[in-house]
């Protein structure tokens, strides 16, 4: 890994072997960047990768120079990076490079989550100083090289160094300039109960962006997008992808031009964002992060994994295997109380569970939706003994026990709302539009945050609560807080962002051993600005294992497997009404942080047989599922979409699981064999199959034995059959394959 300097001092290549970043101080003093991507050799110069000399847009307006921080108004009209409005009210800047400094390692970014080092030997940053003459303004731009993967992190901080007021209006975290535009786009979009689908389409001239404007990143699309070659597949091609450390208002989007070159931006949402800058003021933008891979899209999102997983998640549940959880939603909803938690807890502790979730309902006088929130006291008519006398009593059966809590929200119907009707979002004079009965609370204000951290530490002080599940259930409307100024308005959706990671940083350093597992309508907001507190997060509510495939399969593009919240509900599904197997829901639920949502007292012998064994299936294999690397073998979004298939491979090439599924049965088995991938050739592996075809081939005592070479190059038989057991028939069913070298 370095950063290197040409001896003019005019050009930086920041590379690792894996990626390498060029950037350039061109001829009229901007930051040019000449490459993005495959690594490149040291000691050359790559000054003829952009346009060379540079010495302004003056009788070229439009030329395609590819630039760090395009700015409106002097000759660039793709989509800029920053726009600032000056005191005089223009936006035309002129930023040109006046210094730089080398960091070892990562500074972290003010108030916002980010990527970090544990070892300042692990990254180095690159800090650009751009100033705007006339103005005053100041930007650095920092780019981060890790030195393991092959990603950069940039953000950018911005000055007011002049002696005049100005304005924010565009401050987008990363811009990216790509010398063609013989690009696809692929964004993971959809809704509630269909999260991060992948949606690919080829760029065209024009713009394509997808974002959101509901004060949160949304179901609807991810922060996170991919621009590949039109060939890339898996295992081949070229990748790029963007992602933004963020959880507010968001915009992702690609460019072409006429001259056939991409610019890709990412970062808050310019759409009512506008934030005063004082003299001496400064705005530090969300980060963005970069990663490349030449070899495909299952390298692009190991990449992800790697550094999201271990660097961008925090605190000692970063690397610890995950609690096999039961949640009581889907079993009870709001109708239980404490003889039928501990019913369930006892139900949950011979299956095996080793956490109770308490979900929506415990508190206040919360029988449905319509009241309550912000009451974060226990419901006594439902636990009279309290959450700790609960919460003990499910200790003493041997398990741990979590709770949920949906801080952000408050219902009219509730003390607080009542003793602070004016801590909620909203315009004074106007309607307020409610969703499922509730308001935000504005956590903008110091005080709201304060008294949240307030009664939320006093509960988890009050009770062995070792995990919590932070749902956020709607999204904002009438953006407003009476109390910022008329001016000021335009701040406050990241405000409102910023006093969220405020409560979520004081909690999780002050209750360091708390798993937090963020929520948000189930995937509503599953981003990376939330992954580096809540280091899980539930992926949807749509647990129906069929929808499960699409929706997991999508977000591992982006997200680590141990990142997924993914429970085995009862059937029919809750939100499909689909009947699947129990296995085939514990085969897809496998690949992800394990769990259950459901009743275990309504389960049959057979039922409870299956789900213990499960359990123990699970526990042996946790590390390598939930942490192992992950490759996406066959895509339920192609062809007919009617099979998936996936495998989680140890490090070390020793030991794997992969997960096949098919949707709908055949009548007529097709001949087909499984490509694996990551196996070491040279080796033998024996190959079980779960569930357990007893005394088939290919259960444990007598197990398959292939070739690495062989389950690569030819495939894994999965029908017909021979030499495994038949496969089970009907629809849904699974079929997992575990391989241990010899
Ligand atoms: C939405 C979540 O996604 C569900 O799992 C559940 O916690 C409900 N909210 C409770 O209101």
């Amino acid at each position: 890994m370095a950063v290197d300097r040409d001896a003019a001092g005019r050009e930086w290549h920041l590379r690792n072997g894996r990626l390498s970043h060029l950037l350039r101080v061109l001829e009229n003093g901007w930051l040019g960047s000449l490459h993005l991507g495959a690594p490149l050799a040291p000691g050359r110069s790559y000054r003829h990768l952009g346009v060379d000399p540079f010495p302004g847009f003056a009788d070229q307006v439009g030329t395609p120079v590819g630039l760090v921080l395009p700015v409106p108004g002097r000759g660039d009209f793709r989509m800029p990076a920053l726009v600032v409005e000056l005191a005089d009210g223009s936006t035309v800047l002129d930023p040109r490079v006046v210094g730089h400094r080398i960091v070892a390692g990562k500074p972290e970014l003010p108030g916002l989550p980010s990527t970090y080092t544990e070892d300042p030997a692990e990254a180095e940053t690159l800090v650009v100083t751009l100033r705007d003459e006339p103005s005053g303004v100041e930007v650095d731009v920092r780019t981060t090289l890790f030195r393991d993967v092959a990603a950069i992190a940039r953000s950018l901080e911005i000055r007011n160094a002049g002696e005049r007021p100005v304005v924010v209006r565009t401050a987008m975290s990363a811009s990216v300039d790509l010398p063609d535009d013989d690009w696809w786009l692929v964004t993971f979009s959809g809704t509630w109960a269909r999260e991060r689908h992948p949606a690919a389409s080829p760029l065209v001239p024009g713009r394509r962006s997808v974002g959101s404007l509901r004060g949160a990143t949304g179901h609807e699309h991810n922060p996170f997008v991919i621009l590949r070659r039109p060939e890339t597949d898996e295992t081949h091609g070229e990748a790029l992808a963007l992602s933004l450390v963020y959880s507010g208002n968001f915009l992702a989007e690609a460019e072409v031009d006429p001259y056939g070159t991409t610019r890709a931006r990412i970062g808050i949402h310019p759409d009512g964002f506008a934030w005063a800058l004082a003299p001496g003021g400064t705005f530090t933008t969300p980060e963005a992060v970069i990663a490349w891979s030449g070899a495909g899209l299952g390298e692009l999102s190991h990449v992800l994994h790697e550094l999201y997983g271990r660097r961008l998640a925090r605190g000692p549940w970063r690397d610890r295997p995950r609690p096999i959880l039961l949640n009581n939603w889907e079993a009870t909803y709001f109708a239980f109380d404490e003889a039928k938690l501990l019913e369930i807890a006892a139900a949950s502790r011979d299956l095996g569970v080793e956490l109770l979730v308490l979900d929506d309902g415990w508190f206040g006088k919360r029988d449905d939706d319509t009241s309550s929130l912000g009451d974060w006291f226990v419901d006594r008519a439902k636990l009279p003994n309290g959450i700790d006398g609960l919460a003990r009593a499910v200790e003493a059966l041997g398990l741990r026990f979590g709770l949920w809590i949906e801080p952000e929200m408050v219902n009219e119907r509730s003390e607080l709302y009542r003793a602070h009707p004016d801590w909620v979002i909203g315009v004074p004079g106007r309607e307020r539009t409610t969703s499922r009965h509730q308001l935000m609370l504005d956590l903008s204000r110091s005080e709201v945050v304060d008294h949240l951290e307030g009664v939320l530490a006093e509960l988890l002080d009050s009770a062995p609560i070792s995990y919590v599940k932070w749902d956020f259930n709607r999204f904002m409307t009438e953006p407003y807080s009476v109390a910022l100024p008329p001016g000021r308005q335009g701040e406050f959706a990241h405000r409102y962002a910023l006093g969220l990671y405020d409560l979520y940083r004081r909690l999780t350093t002050r209750f360091p051993d708390v798993l937090f597992e963020s929520c948000a309508g189930g995937g509503g907001r599953f981003d990376p600005g939330l992954l580096a507190f809540a280091p899980q997060a539930w992926t949807s509510d749509d647990t129906d294992a069929v929808e499960r495939l699409r929706i997991q399969w999508g977000s591992s593009f982006g997200y680590p497997i141990s990142s997924m919240g993914a429970h085995v509900s009862a059937v029919p599904n809750h939100q499909v009404g689909r009947v699947t197997p129990l296995a085939t829901r514990g085969a897809v639920a496998f690949f992800g942080a394990f769990g259950y949502e459901l009743d275990p007292t309504r389960l049959t012998d057979d039922e409870r047989a299956e789900v213990r064994a499960q359990i123990a299936w699970y526990r042996e294999r946790r590390e390598l599922l939930q942490f192992g690397r992950f490759l996406r073998l066959r895509d339920p979004f192609a062809g007919d979409g009617n099979e998936a298939a996936w495998m989680s491979i140890a490090p070390a090439g020793d030991h794997a699981v992969v997960g096949w599924y098919r949707i709908l049965a055949r009548p007529v088995p097709q001949r087909d064999r499984l490509r694996l991938r990551g196996l070491d050739p040279d080796a033998d592996y024996a190959i079980s199959v779960w569930p357990s075809p007893d005394g088939a081939r290919g259960s444990e005592p007598d197990p398959v034995v292939l070739g690495g070479d062989e389950l690569m190059a030819v495939g894994l038989p999965i029908e017909p059959p021979a030499p495994f057991a038949p496969l089970p028939a009907g629809d849904a069913i699974a079929r997992l394959f575990e391989l241990r070298r010899r």
